[in-house]
């Protein structure tokens, strides 16, 4: 399968630098790693619901990607396949060049760690504080004591979240949730950012920051897929969209409005 070899493995080589290049400043690294790929991936769910039929995606890293459609058109179905909470019915999905059906039951966790997910309810655990919320997702990795508190101090410093640190979720506003929720996701560095409806909780203004916060998170180099109806989010930014309609995709526009254009 061509599509398959070209998309790099864990061991892969590294990127290749071009020197100077025309139009590309020197030493700028070419984006040619595949952050996930799905091809001809159909899903049934036991009851016979098929939510997805055919569908190809092909995510350079680095690419901000809204995933957009209909309520039931599939779009947390792609999420669920893509952090292997579903297997795909036919079909492939590759996360970083492995094929997330053949991997071993050893390997899920370190995989799956390569992916950081928000929801729309953020899942905050309630009697945690913004930072335990925070230290518990490197605790369950069995990650060194010593080697968490940096990583929760420099994690809310990416969401603007230092001076709430020791406050309840339920001190916080919906948008401090959503950034704690987004903090915990970035804890083990992911290579994709993936985010279902993460302002579906938020009014229009907090949105924005949430949205802001998704922006500068890409602009580290994390590549993002990010699921809504947020219409006027999508269509101000200008970014990649993937339609979805009925389990299939109906459009895979750059620089794309939410509503389709031609
Ligand atoms: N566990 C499941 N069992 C059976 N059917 C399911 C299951 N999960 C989702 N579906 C169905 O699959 C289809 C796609 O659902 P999915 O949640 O992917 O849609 P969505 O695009 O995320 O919708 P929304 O915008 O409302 O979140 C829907 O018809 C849904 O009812
Ligand atoms: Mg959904």
């Amino acid at each position: 399968m061509a599509m398959v070899s070209a998309v790099s493995s864990d061991s892969g080589p590294s990127q290749p630098r071009l020197p100077g290049t025309p139009g590309k400043p020197a030493g700028k690294p070419v984006r040619s790693r595949v952050v996930l790929a799905m091809e001809g991936v159909t899903k049934s769910y036991p009851n016979g619901k098929v939510a997805l039929r055919g569908v190809d995606l092909v995510v350079p890293e680095g690419d901000f990607v809204f995933l957009v459609g209909p309520s039931g058109a599939g779009k947390s179905t792609i999420i669920k396949l893509l952090i292997r909470d579903e297997m795909a019915t036919k079909g492939v999905v590759l996360l970083d060049g492995r094929d997330l059906a053949r991997l071993k039951r050893k390997e899920v966790p370190r995989i799956r760690r390569k992916i950081g997910i928000v929801f729309q309810d953020f899942k905050l655990l309630p009697h945690k504080s913004v930072r335990e919320n925070v230290a518990f997702a490197l605790e369950v990795t069995g990650a060194p004591r010593r080697s968490i508190g940096p990583v929760v101090d420099r994690v809310l410093r990416v969401v603007g979240l230092t001076g709430q640190a020791d406050q309840l979720p339920g001190q916080l506003s919906g948008g401090e949730q959503q950034r704690t929720a987004i903090a915990r996701a970035l804890v083990h560095n992911p290579r994709l950012f993936i985010a279902d409806e993460p302002t579906g909780n938020l009014d229009p203004l907090i949105s924005w920051e949430i949205i802001q916060l998704l922006l500068r998170i890409n602009e580290l180099g994390v590549t993002v897929l990010m699921a809504t109806h947020n219409a006027e989010v999508v269509t101000a930014l200008r970014k990649r969209v993937v339609a979805l309609e009925d389990g299939r995709v109906v459009r895979d526009q750059t620089e794309a409005a939410y509503h389709r254009e031609d």
